[in-house]
């Protein structure tokens, strides 16, 4: 990552993970070992340990995101959740556009786009997911790909919000596999999307956007993808659920 330029954040998002007993244990352990980073530290909850997230966090260095945020203000819209409920309960971050939500739950760029638009409004920062699935690489249009989801998802938000932004690459076959793609692969995709930036906002703005890399980020490789000068963090899931490999990776960010 450009340090001058750019702060690093690394996210855990814990997915469909952690009762609250659960959630509290590991808020706990993680605290201590993270209290020095030189880095952003969010954690992104379910819903129902979203209060106690923010609750156990407070006065410390860790901030807490949600994983999901409908896009209308309230209404008949049973088993969603609005942005100004979010913010309420003292919610930073939400992940929008996650490849789960896209695949399983009908998300589009679209929708994307529209819950970005209600984030940033309510003052939330929004973690936007972006990645090509297998089939797409293999058929050499991770850019395309890319390029299109960058282009629709952030369609009307204007510079000013751009840069509360939080970009995530994650390549969808690198999520949950243990497959991580080779630093200089994500190096190629984060510098494609800070250059597509680049084309929509300009050089400047483009600089100051955080891009995250995503997909089997651990203890072990953190510190090679970070070391790169377009990766400015990481969305981590699985080695978010252990305090001690989560707080490896914030290490390896601090000195990165
Ligand atoms: P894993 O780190 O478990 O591969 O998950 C990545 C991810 O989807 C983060 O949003």
């Amino acid at each position: 990552m450009k340090k001058n330029v750019r702060k690093a954040v690394i996210a855990g998002n814990w997915k469909m993970n952690k009762t609250r007993p659960e959630a509290k244990a590991l808020i706990e352990a993680m605290k201590p070992l993270v209290s020095d980073a030189g880095c952003e530290v969010v954690i992104c909850t379910p819903y129902t340990n979203l209060e106690t997230a923010v609750e156990m966090t407070e006065g410390t260095n860790i901030k807490v995101g949600a994983e999901n945020v409908h896009f209308e203000k309230s209404g008949a819209f049973t088993g969603e959740i609005s942005a100004d409920m979010l913010t309420e309960i003292g919610v930073e971050y939400v992940i929008i556009g996650h490849s789960e939500r896209r695949q399983y739950f009908g998300e589009t760029d679209e929708t994307v786009n529209k819950r970005t638009k209600a984030a940033l409004s309510a003052g939330l920062k929004p973690i936007v997911c972006v990645g090509e699935l297998l089939w797409e690489r293999e058929c050499n249009i991770t850019e395309e790909v890319v390029g299109r989801q960058i282009k629709l998802d952030f369609y009307d938000v204007s510079a000013e919000d751009i840069k509360k932004c939080v970009i995530a690459y994650e390549p969808v076959w690198a999520i949950g596999t243990g497959k991580t793609a080779t630093a200089e692969q994500a190096e190629e995709v984060c510098a494609f999307i800070r250059g597509k930036l680049a084309d929509l906002y300009g050089n400047d703005v483009a600089q100051a956007v955080t891009v995250q890399y995503g997909g089997s980020m651990n203890a072990g490789n953190a510190a090679e993808l970070l070391s790169k000068e377009n990766i400015d963090g990481g969305l981590i899931g699985g080695a978010s659920l252990k305090a001690p490999d989560f707080a490896e990776i914030v290490k390896a960010a601090t000195n990165g």
